[in-house]
């Protein structure tokens, strides 16, 4: 099940559910739905890509079980071309790292496609937007990680808004219509800027997982009041 690709000024917010209380996942994931989230962010790390571990598939399936809006899996794994069939079913978008061992991006990003989901790739705040370029005509989102990746509740990095920019401008000039995504440290502030850069999904774990009242952030989040 792929979603649409990008229609300009559509914006969707991806909760991150590395911020849910894990004690009660499918509830969480079940709030952060019904206060208006357009996907539900999974952040799988394995402890070698990333210097922490997450969850795995179960997880992932427990979570698509639990609500009716898209996963989006958040692959920071190494070798994601020998995990990805586990995730693949649970998923309507699965994002790899450019940086992440692999046999191919090319082949992993086909892989992804075929088996009927959006297929995503990411990059670190420390790689430089030309290790993406080669893929950006075979992706249905790329994801801008404004935090260096493995933890919720850091702090955004602005210089990564020049990456957001870059993508915006390629996705312009050649007609692609890969969605844009910002993840990590992104509250308020951080997606009017970051929308003004050019995204069109925003991940949130802190900023909706961490309030009181997850509609109003999620509001506050698009711009609206
Ligand atoms: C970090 C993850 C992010 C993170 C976002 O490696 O990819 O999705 O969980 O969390 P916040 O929004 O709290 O920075
Ligand atoms: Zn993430």
């Amino acid at each position: 099940m792929t979603e649409p690709a990008y229609l300009p000024h559509q914006v969707f917010i991806a909760p991150s559910v590395l911020a849910a209380d894990f004690a009660r996942i499918g509830e969480e994931c079940r709030s952060v739905e019904a206060a208006g989230a357009d996907w539900l962010h999974l952040d799988v790390m394995d402890g070698h890509f990333v210097d922490n571990i997450s969850f795995g598939p179960a997880i992932c399936e427990a979570a698509a079980k639990a609500v009716e809006i898209p996963c989006d899996i958040h692959l920071m794994i190494e070798r994601p071309d020998h995990f990805l069939n586990r995730f693949l079913p649970h998923a309507g978008n699965v994002t790899i790292h450019v940086e992440a061992e692999q046999q191919s991006v090319a082949a992993t990003l086909r892989t992804i496609r075929e088996a009927g989901c959006s297929a995503g790739l990411s990059l670190r705040p420390g790689t430089p937007f030309d290790a993406v370029q080669p893929f950006l005509d075979q992706i249905d989102l790329l994801l801008v990680m404004t935090v260096e990746p493995g933890f919720g509740g850091q702090a955004f990095m602005p210089e990564m808004l020049e990456k957001v920019r870059a993508a915006a401008t390629a996705r312009a000039e050649h007609g692609w219509r890969y969605r844009i995504e910002v993840d990590g440290g992104i509250d308020t502030q951080e997606a009017a800027v970051c929308i003004g850069a050019g995204a069109d999904v925003l991940v949130a774990g802190t900023a909706v997982f961490g309030k009181p009242d997850r509609a109003a952030a999620i509001r506050l989040l698009r711009g609206e009041r």
